[in-house]
């Protein structure tokens, strides 16, 4: 292993990701950790990161969709090795503005899969980080598998798979080594608070309304973020090549219940005597278009494959969670200037 490019180093599973590496006692070689910045992409989720990796981390502030600029990455870096999650990721803001999703997620994919088809020689895997939600809605039953047909339903999940589509195809078409990953909705340290549970933690937090889409009674499948990097790290080891494989942890909840769990360990780790319970915040809002109603993951092909078993439950995962945000305020603080401000006031103050 020489240079491994990190697409999206600086977001939420990203950064997760990098600090996963660095502690694992197989990697030697360095990350070459290539972020554009957008609102979601956030330096300090990497605080500290030279002390830890003793010069082993570059960052390199780039825009994976400008071929050019991404080109010179890979003359400049010995890259054997591709770890892509770089990507538009909330699913509201897909529906509010669409574009920037098909640029990153489709063309921003298309131009590293040009670039590892152009270096071919050298390269000896490109991971592909992608979700569930390619496989649509499911009902009252079953499970996606890697076998479930693509049925996605929002323009976030409709580039991710098409993103899917173009990695299998060069797979097939150029002989590329190439995994994918399909993992469910994930939870943990640095998660930007426009999704579910960090934006449920902080609002509670600051005594503001919960917003709950609908009747609440969506379910997610909820994976902690450092199970996500494990699987990840467990696939790009042992993974066959041009083999796609589901993440989840079994865990499906809905989302009522996930704010009201939220609720309840707060007004248990943060009393407030002179304020009521916090489920007096939850507020029914109008729902999400084409709302999901049910992911569910089989993950047994990565289990009994490749032997990786997820390490956290919802209830120890979520208190790590919450004493993370309690533990980093001033994270916390910084990240809610700006462009984070401006959309929580599209969102919920118009
Ligand atoms: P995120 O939004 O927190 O981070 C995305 C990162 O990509 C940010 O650092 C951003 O600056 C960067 N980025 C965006 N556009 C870019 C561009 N054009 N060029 C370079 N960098 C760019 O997302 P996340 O939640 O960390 O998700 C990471 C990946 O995992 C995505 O591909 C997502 O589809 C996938 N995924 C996420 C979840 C989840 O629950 N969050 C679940 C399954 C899969
Ligand atoms: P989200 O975290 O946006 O992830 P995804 O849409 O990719 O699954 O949302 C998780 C679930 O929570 C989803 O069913 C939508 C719902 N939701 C709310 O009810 N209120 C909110 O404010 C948000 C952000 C999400």
């Amino acid at each position: 292993m020489r240079d491994i490019l990190v697409t999206g180093g600086c977001g939420f599973i990203g950064a997760n990701f990098i600090w996963h590496l660095l502690s694992e006692p197989d990697f030697a070689g360095r990350i070459i950790n290539v972020d554009k910045l957008t609102y979601a992409g956030n330096p300090d989720n990497l605080a500290g990161i030279d002390e830890k990796s003793l010069g082993r981390h570059i960052f390199i502030k780039a825009d994976i969709c400008d071929a050019k600029a991404m080109a010179r990455i890979f003359e400049e870096f010995d890259i054997d090795i591709i770890c892509h999650f770089a990507a538009e990721s909330h699913v509201d803001r897909s529906i509010e503005s669409p574009g920037a999703f098909i640029q990153t997620n489709i063309v921003g994919t298309f131009n590293l899969l040009e670039l590892a088809r152009l270096h071919k020689n050298r390269l000896t895997l490109f991971h592909h980080v992608s979700t569930d939600e390619v496989y649509g809605s499911l009902g009252d039953d079953g499970s996606f598998t890697e076998e479930t047909p693509y049925r996605p339903n929002s323009p976030y999940s409709a580039s991710k798979a098409s993103s899917d589509h173009l990695v299998r195809s060069y797979a097939k078409t150029y002989d590329l080594p190439v995994t994918i990953s399909n993992c469910s909705n994930n939870y943990g340290p640095y998660q930007f608070p426009e999704k579910l549970i960090p934006l449920m933690i902080l609002n509670a937090l600051e005594k503001k309304p919960l917003p709950v889409y609908g009747t609440g009674l969506n379910i997610r499948d909820w994976l902690y973020v450092n199970d996500h990097c494990s699987a990840i790290w467990t696939i790009m080891k042992k993974g066959t090549r041009g083999e796609t494989y589901n993440i989840g942890g079994r865990c499906e909840m809905q989302n009522i219940e996930v704010v009201k769990t939220i609720c309840d360990l707060l007004d248990e780790m943060v009393p407030e005597p002179d304020f009521g319970p916090r489920r007096d915040l939850i507020t029914f809002v109008t729902d999400r278009p084409g709302h999901d109603l049910r992911y569910a993951i089989d993950s047994s092909k990565l289990q009994n494959e490749l032997g990786w078993v997820p390490t956290e439950s919802f209830n120890t995962g979520i208190k790590k969670t919450i004493q993370w945000y309690l533990d980093n305020k001033k994270w916390v603080e910084r990240i809610k200037t700006g462009e984070y401000m401006a959309w929580m006031k599209r969102q919920y103050e118009s």
